[in-house]
């Protein structure tokens, strides 16, 4: 059986948008849908539908703007206004989206959640941020201080240590040579239907079933990461 890929994907929105296959020299890249199953009962089936039906939509609409960069016209560009510039503000909206929407789903909903000691993770964290208990605080705070976004634990490339930070929709206060490892989802389509306004007692929820042992994976390959980043 022949491998569905990347550029058949491509090739396929091309041809639904009309667009012209054959005569393109920047090849953009598309993201494939994933499949979550969250089994967490601290959020509602209807919750838990309409974020992955919406997580869907980005993962379209990314891949739309992803083949329309592929012929837009880019000798006639402005900072004013231009199709040129409207790919790009929107393609980095969407693909930040359907990037931690990934991270995010992938790392909650854990029913046996548990950190060890020993683990990369809590050694780390525990380095950088004084004591796990230390991140947690700083973490939460990072997730009530986003208006309507993420928070993140990420590895700062530049210092090569974990810092937290609070993202406002998908593309706003993005740190710069960020690496993200626990993602966490605070826009209110994540818990209004749940929680209502309360943003804090959804976070808690969330904090208790991180799936640990992902996190744990993404800390390895981010100190790989680390160490390949040079003097
Ligand atoms: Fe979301």
């Amino acid at each position: 059986m022949s491998k569905f890929t990347n550029k058949d994907l491509k090739d396929n929105i091309r041809n639904s948008l009309g667009l012209n296959v054959t005569n393109n020299t920047n090849e953009s890249y598309v993201a494939q849908q994933k499949t979550f199953r969250l089994q967490t009962e601290l959020l509602s089936k209807s919750s838990k539908k309409s974020h992955l039906d919406l997580y869907d939509n980005y993962v379209k609409d990314f891949n739309r703007i992803s083949a329309e960069l592929d012929t837009v016209d880019r000798s006639d560009v402005s900072s004013n206004h231009s199709s040129f510039r409207s790919l790009k503000i929107d393609e980095t909206y969407n693909m930040n989206s359907v990037y931690l929407h990934d991270l995010y789903f992938s790392n909650i909903s854990d029913l046996h959640s548990e950190i060890p000691m020993d683990s990369l993770a809590y050694m780390r964290l525990s380095r950088d941020f004084g004591s796990f208990d230390e991140w947690q605080r700083d973490f939460i705070a990072c997730c009530l201080a986003s208006r309507c976004g993420w928070a993140i634990t990420y590895l700062n490339t530049f210092t090569r240590s974990y810092m937290n930070c609070s993202i406002d929709l998908h593309s706003l206060n993005v740190p710069v040579g960020m690496y993200p490892i626990i993602v966490m989802d605070v826009w209110q389509h994540a818990y209004y239907r749940d929680y209502l306004q309360d943003v804090k007692t959804y976070t808690y929820g969330m904090m208790k079933q991180l799936s640990w042992s992902v996190i744990e994976q993404r800390f390895q390959k981010a100190d790989k990461i680390q160490n390949n980043l040079g003097v």
